[in-house]
């Protein structure tokens, strides 16, 4: 299941990072993907070291932290630090899977649950640059304004097609989930949702609380912490 989460960055953080990330030196994006990744790969990325990659990584770490619908998706255990990519001329990057362990600093590593882009161009400023995501229900595709982000299983195929006009720059990143299996994430999110739907409609508070209950015991039983 694909997520859009709408207004993860205000169009004033937006513009910073866009004003920020146009002066500064982008690297080829080969270097941080295998042999495979690197055939299918045609990109530029911040260089890992980049101050104003960790800096602008942060930002966006604090904007999910208070994002209650990106909360009840992922389920979140631990971050890979955001990455930035642009694509222009021609720059692609066809069908693959993401690896399935990270290494972060200090020797720790991430098991990767769920895959974040998060759009930092309007879909009017470049042709092309869809990413595709495919399930076991199709294939479905995602270029959202700039702010908003698209949340997915690690575990699906997908490809950005080729950007054949103007610039798309987003970040990247991947969460190690609190539980790790697609499918008893997405049930806890529905029973999320339905749970603060009923709530929001002034349901039977003694229903509602012992739904939240069974939300939670579920999430007792597999939440991996
Ligand atoms: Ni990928």
């Amino acid at each position: 299941m694909l997520l859009h989460i709408p207004g993860v960055l205000s169009r004033e953080q937006v513009a910073d990072f866009r004003r920020r990330l146009d002066g500064t030196s982008w690297i080829d994006g080969r270097e941080t993907v295998g042999h495979l990744g690197a055939q299918a790969k045609r990109n530029e990325q911040l260089p890992d070291a980049s101050p104003l990659k960790r800096e602008l990584g942060e930002t966006i770490l604090l904007a999910l932290a208070k994002n209650p619908l990106f909360f009840s998706f992922a389920l979140p255990f631990k971050y890979l630090p955001p990455r930035f990519n642009r694509y222009t001329g021609g720059g692609t990057y066809g069908f693959h899977v993401d690896g399935a362990v990270m290494n972060l600093a200090q020797g720790e590593q991430l098991r990767s649950d769920v895959s974040c882009t998060l759009f930092l161009c309007d879909p009017d400023e470049y042709e092309g640059g869809e990413l595709v995501v495919a399930d076991t229900y199709g294939e479905h595709m995602a270029k959202l304004p700039a702010g908003d982000m698209i949340v997915y299983p690690s575990s699906s195929l997908h490809q950005v097609t080729p950007v054949t006009r103007g610039a798309r720059v987003a970040s990247f990143f991947w969460v190690q989930s609190m539980v790790r299996d697609d499918g008893r994430r997405r049930l806890l999110f529905e029973m999320d949702s339905a749970i603060e739907a009923l709530r929001a409609s002034g349901a039977d508070e003694s229903a509602v609380l012992q739904l939240t209950g069974v939300y939670h015991n579920l999430l007792r039983q597999w939440a991996e912490v």
